[in-house]
């Protein structure tokens, strides 16, 4: 399906449910989501603790599988895909990032981002100029050889960033990215962000529980109770 706009869903759920065991009941953490994500979108999805945020975003980017319902990512139906192909696809079209940044901690912030790009082994980029390249797109220049205890939360958050982009992944799935940070080092993340999404037309997809941050996006969706309500 391609919109009149060229525009296509890089995202697009049908019923998607999942229920998980908890001791000996089960915990229903989706109900039926339906919804598509377009190129290009950054979008936000917000709703209280426990509403399904972090299960939604983990079964799009691959990372768990669905009870019933179907996904699509960038027009392929990854539902019923084994890990290996799932891998390749995290690999191929998923940056993620999270609340806790998980760099690395004996590298450097260089070092963490050329990770990746050399572990894909595509002749795509110089991984090291491709890695610089990054960092000075997110205003860290000067912090390459830093190690990430020695970067704030939001300058380790931003080398996250590099990193995710490393391979130049179509979609971007960031986890309450700003949840560790005080609000002047969100806003900077978040402008970090919109600006890749400007330069490269990354589709953007950012859990948060900061209304305030989910406002800047181009449209929300909030989930409670496993449901899409608006
Ligand atoms: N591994 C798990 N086992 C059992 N229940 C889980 C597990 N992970 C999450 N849940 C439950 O699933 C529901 C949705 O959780 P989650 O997607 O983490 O919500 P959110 O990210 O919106 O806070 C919650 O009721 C949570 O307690
Ligand atoms: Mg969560």
């Amino acid at each position: 399906m391609t919109l009149p706009n060229g525009k296509h869903p890089v995202i697009r759920t049908r019923d998607l449910t999942k229920d998980l065991p908890l001791g000996k009941t089960v915990v229903h953490a989706l109900r039926g989501v339906d919804m598509e994500i377009f190129a290009g979108e950054m979008v936000g999805i917000v709703g209280p603790s426990g509403s399904g945020k972090s299960t939604l975003l983990g079964l799009i980017g691959g990372l768990d599988t669905p009870t019933h319902g179907t996904i699509e990512i960038d027009g392929v139906n990854i539902t019923r895909m084994n890990e290996d192909q799932l891998t390749e696809i995290r690999n191929e079209k998923i940056g993620f990032i999270f609340q806790f940044f998980n760099l690395i901690p004996t590298l450097t912030a260089l070092e963490n981002v050329v990770l990746p790009i050399q572990f894909a082994r595509k002749a795509r980029f110089s991984p090291e100029k491709r890695a610089k390249e990054l960092l000075d797109l997110l205003g860290l220049k000067d912090r390459m050889k830093h190690r990430p205890s020695e970067l704030s939360g939001g300058q380790q958050q931003r080398v996250a960033i590099a990193r995710a982009l490393a391979n130049n992944p179509p979609l971007l799935l960031a986890d309450e990215p700003t949840g560790n940070l005080d609000s002047e080092s969100g806003v900077l993340v978040l402008d970090a962000l919109r600006e890749i999404r400007a330069n490269a037309g990354t589709t953007v997809v950012i859990v948060t529980h900061d209304r305030a941050l989910a406002e800047k996006t181009d449209r929300v969706m909030t989930l409670v109770d496993g449901q899409i309500v608006h």
